[in-house]
């Protein structure tokens, strides 16, 4: 099946409510030739998503957290269930992502059960996974993006899910994987992604790249084989660039 490519911009901790105003510049640039060709959400942070639903809405643009509790409710001060992103108007959710690993250190156990709790809140997840450079330097690149695909996966996760290759060395530095090593990586995660949910799943999971996306590279890493779309950081904060980065696809 030919998979409609997901562009989702990841604001992390960035945005306040005049940021809104990106959000709806980017719901006018986003016309039918670009809506067609691909899916855009933002991921704001969650002081934003209910007032960045509306607007976004209104623009064609869907709306995803950037992490979620794996409970439903309870005592976890500061923390936000799946069940409240999805009342905030949120249909995707990220998780996993390699500074919420680092600085809050997450395992594979707990990103599998984040996204075992988004699915059953009836959220899409992004799983996100990715090597650290000394990994990458040290040839074990496949191996460690292959155990975090194990990992992190729940085993019955349906075909709809998302997972974001994102080495960690690529991200807020202006660096990225030659189109080659995105060729190998994104090849090797399908077969570990279907080797985790078996039945064929693995062709309709939709497979992003994300670390320094920005609109004078997204063309050549969006048309790289099994790169089924981008999980963008810092060049989602503008409609310019975010739009910039998603017109690869026109
Ligand atoms: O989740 C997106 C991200 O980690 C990549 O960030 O700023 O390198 O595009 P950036």
């Amino acid at each position: 099946m030919i998979l409609r490519p997901l562009v989702a911009g990841n604001w992390k901790m960035n945005g306040l409510r005049a940021s809104l105003a990106e959000i709806e510049a980017m719901g006018a640039a986003y016309d039918d030739a670009l809506r067609v060709r691909a899916e855009l959400i933002v991921c704001p942070p969650a002081t934003l998503i209910a007032l960045a639903r509306e607007i976004a809405t209104r623009g064609g643009l869907g709306v995803g957290g950037q992490d979620c509790h794996a409970e439903a409710s309870g005592a976890h001060t500061g923390d936000i269930s799946a069940e409240m992103l999805k009342d905030a108007g949120a249909s995707y959710v990220i998780v996993g992502h390699s500074e919420r690993r680092s600085d809050h250190g997450e395992t594979d156990a707990d990103v599998r059960a984040k996204a075992a709790a988004a699915l059953s809140a009836g959220l899409t997840p992004i799983i996100c996974v990715g090597e650290t450079r000394a990994e990458r330097e040290a040839g074990d690149a496949l191996s460690v993006v292959g155990a975090q695909i194990e990992g992190s996966l729940p085993a019955d996760a349906p075909a709809h899910i998302v997972v974001a290759y994102e080495p960690v060395w690529a991200i807020g530095t202006g660096l990225t994987p030659t189109v080659d090593d995105v060729a190998e990586m994104h090849a090797f995660a399908r077969e570990r992604i279907e080797a985790r949910l078996g039945g064929g799943k693995s062709g309709d999971v939709r497979i992003l790249y994300g670390g320094s996306v920005k609109p004078s590279n997204a063309r050549e890493l969006m048309h790289v084989a099994n790169v089924d779309g981008a999980l963008v950081g810092g060049a989602s904060l503008t409609a310019k660039e975010f739009i910039g980065v998603a017109s690869a696809y026109v």
